[in-house]
């Protein structure tokens, strides 16, 4: 969501700041722009739509040694040209981007800019336009950008350029992503390192509430009150071939063939020299001391936290709950007396959770996060991290991430199950081994799912996944990356409730997926099927080797029934991906999505 890349150096700005926007791309975003400061002003150029239709429309010749650049995933107002960022002020002094939400826009409007034209719906535009006027009142640019920034509630990653100055690049965030980049002659701002790596992979972290001023040759980080703030830089540990295609038509169909080798990886980081598990004595503590676990994420995460809800209950014996963030931080359920959050998250930026997070901490409370980037957000400002280990997650729909989060889920409950005591029959890194191996059988299988995803799926408006205990909530996942990348109808529903609803919407063909891996449900999901058979739909069941029986579509490797979501949900991965290819979607980067959802 929103990206925001800027730099100031010898090479060519324009280039660096079109490249940077493209690695940005996986976001999600429905508009582009970047501006180029020289000698001669400011050459701005914005287009909706794609990177690939602003490069067309960028002057070759704009050379200059200063820049900004945006993609825009649209908040207030239409995706459109006038709405696109860079944003300037109305004598063209001042251009800026920015990523977040100012809530108080309409307030700063009438309060310090009553009369003023605005081009743009955006609520962006304030902020240009009130740094102009604080500096015709006479206060230095400094001094303009500080008392903006005073003014604003919500969240923001800035950028901002002077005509006059072609020097420095104003920098400032507040609960949006925003980082530094310290390269050799030359300085960049980025929302995510992996847009700069193509100049340095040294990073500031920003703190909320920071600006910094970035010059060529400097870096100054500053609270609001300009108070200097002293800190190093950072190596950005990701390998630039991560965050390539190579020979893939797709980054998901990558990531998906990536997944066996992301739970080895997992197995290899978990375990000690003698093959035990490592995990942070302080998070086995943080586990035992807790009354309850509250597990806080959304989309995918959130699929993955109820499954990690069956691990923890089943094996560490600790009640959890799991919430969804956005509803979590409106709606505070009546807390235990000694919780432990467990935030879950892809990116560890999504908006939603962090705002839970705020909430939680204010009350005193510690908190986990499982993530794919160490560095983010939620982990920052947790107590605790687990990391995923399963390297950068470009596509939109999460493939890699969510299986990466249901091993290190299975392997914190099976930590904690055993510094408490208990006694399990389970070991949970030869089993993981054995769930690599079954995904390797599945990725394998990919002319079948192609078939599937034909017969099934590709001509459908709407589509149905049953399934029964964590079948259900792989269906959940399943009917989430249908919906996400294929635009199909998807629901994901308990076997049991079919009956109280939503068989009414069975008719003749209806596509129902339902996963049988589950020994005690297995009758049961079968029967269901049956009652939606009877109804004409055509059934395509998806078991686990030793349950199969006779008309089942496809038969997965056998794995422990617990870790089975691990496997089972690769089909749905696929399926989603053929059936999405089949209707000519652009799958790595849906409509209307966004891979990193940072405003609430
Ligand atoms: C967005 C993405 C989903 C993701 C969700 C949560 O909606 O499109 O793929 O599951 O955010 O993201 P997180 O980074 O917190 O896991």
């Amino acid at each position: 969501m929103c990206g925001i890349v800027g730099y100031i150096g010898d090479k060519d700005t324009k280039e660096i700041l079109l490249r940077g926007l493209e690695k940005l791309e996986y976001r999600g975003y429905d508009s582009a722009g970047i501006a180029v400061l020289n000698d001669e002003g400011v050459h701005v150029f914005k287009e909706k739509g794609r990177i690939a239709a602003l490069r067309e429309i960028v002057d070759p010749a704009s050379e200059g040694s200063i820049g900004i650049g945006h993609t825009r995933w649209a908040t207030h107002g239409v995706p459109n040209r006038v709405n696109a960022h860079p944003h300037q002020s109305s004598t063209s002094r001042f251009t800026l981007v920015h990523n977040g939400v100012i809530e108080n826009y309409e307030q700063l409007k009438r309060e310090f800019l009553s009369g003023h034209e605005f081009i743009s719906e955006t609520d962006t535009e304030v902020i240009v336009q009130m740094i102009e006027k604080f500096t015709e009142e006479g206060l230095s640019v400094e001094e303009a950008f500080r008392k903006a920034l005073q003014q604003l509630k919500g969240s923001y990653a800035i950028a901002l350029l002077d005509k006059q100055d072609q020097d420095t690049i104003y920098v400032a965030k507040n609960k949006s992503p925003l980082l530094v980049g310290v390269g050799e002659d030359c300085n960049v701002v980025a929302s995510d390192a992996m847009a700069m790596l193509q100049v340095t992979d040294q990073f500031l972290e920003l703190m909320d509430k920071e600006m910094v001023i970035v010059t060529k040759e400097s870096t100054t980080i500053k609270d609001l009150d300009g108070n200097v703030i002293a800190r190093q830089p950072y190596t950005a540990e990701i390998d630039a071939s991560d965050i390539e295609k190579g020979t893939y038509p797709h980054y998901m169909l990558k990531e998906i063939d990536e997944q066996p080798f992301v739970i080895r990886k997992i197995i290899q980081n978990y375990q000690d020299e003698s093959g035990k598990l490592k995990l942070d004595e302080s998070i086995r503590k943080a586990m035992k001391e807790a009354d309850r676990l509250y597990i806080v994420a959304s989309g995918t995460s959130y699929h993955a936290g109820l499954i990690g809800k069956q691990f923890i209950e089943k094996m560490a014996k600790i009640p959890v709950e799991v919430h969804i963030g956005s509803e979590f931080a409106y709606n505070m359920p009546l807390l235990s007396e000694n919780p432990l959050f467990i935030f879950i998250s892809q990116s560890g930026e999504t908006a939603d959770s962090r705002a839970v997070l705020v909430q939680i901490k204010k009350l005193g409370y510690k908190a986990l996060t499982i993530t794919n980037v160490p560095g983010s957000t939620l982990s920052r400002e947790a107590d605790f991290t687990l990391p995923l280990y399963a390297g950068p997650e470009i596509a939109v729909a999460s493939t890699k991430a969510y299986t990466a989060q249901l091993a290190v889920l299975a392997i914190l409950a099976v930590d904690v199950a055993q510094s408490k005591g208990i006694t399990l029959e389970f070991n949970p890194l030869k089993e993981l081994a054995i769930v690599a191996n079954a995904m390797e059988t599945m990725c394998d299988s990919k002319e079948e799912m192609t078939k599937i995803a034909d017969e099934y799926l590709s001509a459908h408006r709407n589509s149905f996944f049953l399934g029964r205990g964590v079948d259900f909530y792989v269906c959940l996942e399943g009917a989430l990356k249908l919906k996400e990348i294929s635009y199909i109808q998807a629901e994901g529903f308990a076997g049991g409730e079919l009956k109280h609803g939503p068989i009414a919407l069975i008719e003749t063909d209806t596509p129902v997926v339902a996963l049988a891996t589950q020994e005690n449900v297995n009758l049961s999901i079968r029967g269901n099927v049956k009652e939606v058979v009877a109804r004409g739909a055509n059934p395509c069941i998806i078991s686990m080797k030793g349950l199969e029986a006779e008309g089942d579509r496809f038969v997965i490797p056998a794995v422990h029934e617990l870790l089975a979501p691990l496997v089972s949900v690769v089909p749905l991965q696929l399926i989603s991906y053929y059936a999405a290819l089949h209707r000519g979607c652009d799958v790595d980067k849906p409509r209307n999505l966004a891979k990193s959802v940072t405003v609430e």
